[in-house]
């Protein structure tokens, strides 16, 4: 895939999958290629594997722990079209494509499932193409679009979702990137207001509650280097993100805990908070 690059900030057309490759800053690293970086991909530059070994260094489970957030994104995702019969999906905070997106895992249970991927990152719209392989039956579109605006969002989304039928709402490892001055509980209800009844949220958050001096340090290396700042939220903020909610058995739970496969699954680490709740 074709892929402009630049020293400096990048530029793209908002809202557009087609046209001329978005340009993408290098030199700074971003959340999407660490993030990438960690899964095990391919579409990260030097600075984004900086930051990436800089944080694993300080907690080497890392890579794992961000495996047992894919791993609940499918296992939520399984129980929505599964037990939830939930057929539309607005995923903000897509990342790049990896093994086992919402679009794939959805549609491989529910081939009619309607899918809109959400991302602020050029580098995830350089991949849209992929993640709008939808199946005949259902739909796939995305969006470049930023989750401080959330207007924005729930307005071109409903070109491929009909929000007077029950919608998952999916921020996986996304809120951290909201600063506490930018209040992300409000972006959240705002969100969670425009879905009907019947409709979920599902949210993963880091944390240094299960590892308080390696994830502490791990996320100190992390901001130095990247160009969007996290914040780690405790078990009880990110519980607050469900006000409201009805929260599906076994509630606000590490990745890892979130009805395993396994004993291999459970036991496997966790650096964020997750859960699932159905608005009433
Ligand atoms: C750590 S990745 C998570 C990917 C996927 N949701 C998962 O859990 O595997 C976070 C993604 O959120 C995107 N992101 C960060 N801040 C955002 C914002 N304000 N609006 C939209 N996307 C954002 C990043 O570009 C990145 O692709």
């Amino acid at each position: 895939m074709g892929m402009a690059e630049s020293g400096g900030a990048g530029g793209t057309d908002a809202g557009h999958v087609a046209g001329a490759p978005p340009v993408i800053d290098t030199s700074t690293a971003h959340p999407a290629r660490v993030y990438d970086y960690w899964l095990g991909g391919k579409d990260n530059f030097a600075a984004d594997r900086e930051a990436a070994r800089q944080a694993l260094e300080a907690y080497p489970q890392l890579a794992d722990a961000v495996q047992s957030n894919r791993a609940f994104l499918a296992r939520a995702v399984r129980y929505l079209t599964g037990e939830a019969e939930i057929r539309q999906f607005l995923d903000i905070g897509t990342g790049i494509p990896a093994a086992n997106n919402t679009h794939q895992v959805a549609q491989r249970e529910a081939p009619d499932s309607r899918i809109v991927y959400v991302d602020n990152d050029p580098i995830v719209l350089l991949h849209a193409r992929a993640l709008l392989k939808s199946t005949p039956q259902g739909a796939c579109d995305y969006l470049q679009a930023d989750l401080r605006d959330p207007d924005a969002i729930l307005a071109q989304a409903a070109r491929t979702l009909d929000f007077g039928q029950p919608v998952a709402l999916m921020l996986l490892a996304i809120l951290q990137f909201i600063a506490d001055s930018e209040d992300p509980y409000a972006l959240v209800s705002r969100l969670v207001a425009a879905l009907p009844p019947g409709s979920y949220l599902v949210v993963s958050h880091p944390t240094d509650d299960f590892n308080p001096n390696r994830q502490g340090e791990s996320i100190q290396r992390y901001n130095e280097r990247v160009a969007d700042q996290a914040t780690l939220r405790g078990h009880d903020e990110t519980a607050r993100f469900f006000a409201g909610l009805e929260l599906v058995e076994p509630g606000v739970v590490a990745v890892a805990k979130w009805r395993p496969a396994s004993e291999l699954d459970s036991a496997r680490p966790s650096s964020m908070w997750c859960g699932v709740a159905r608005k009433p």
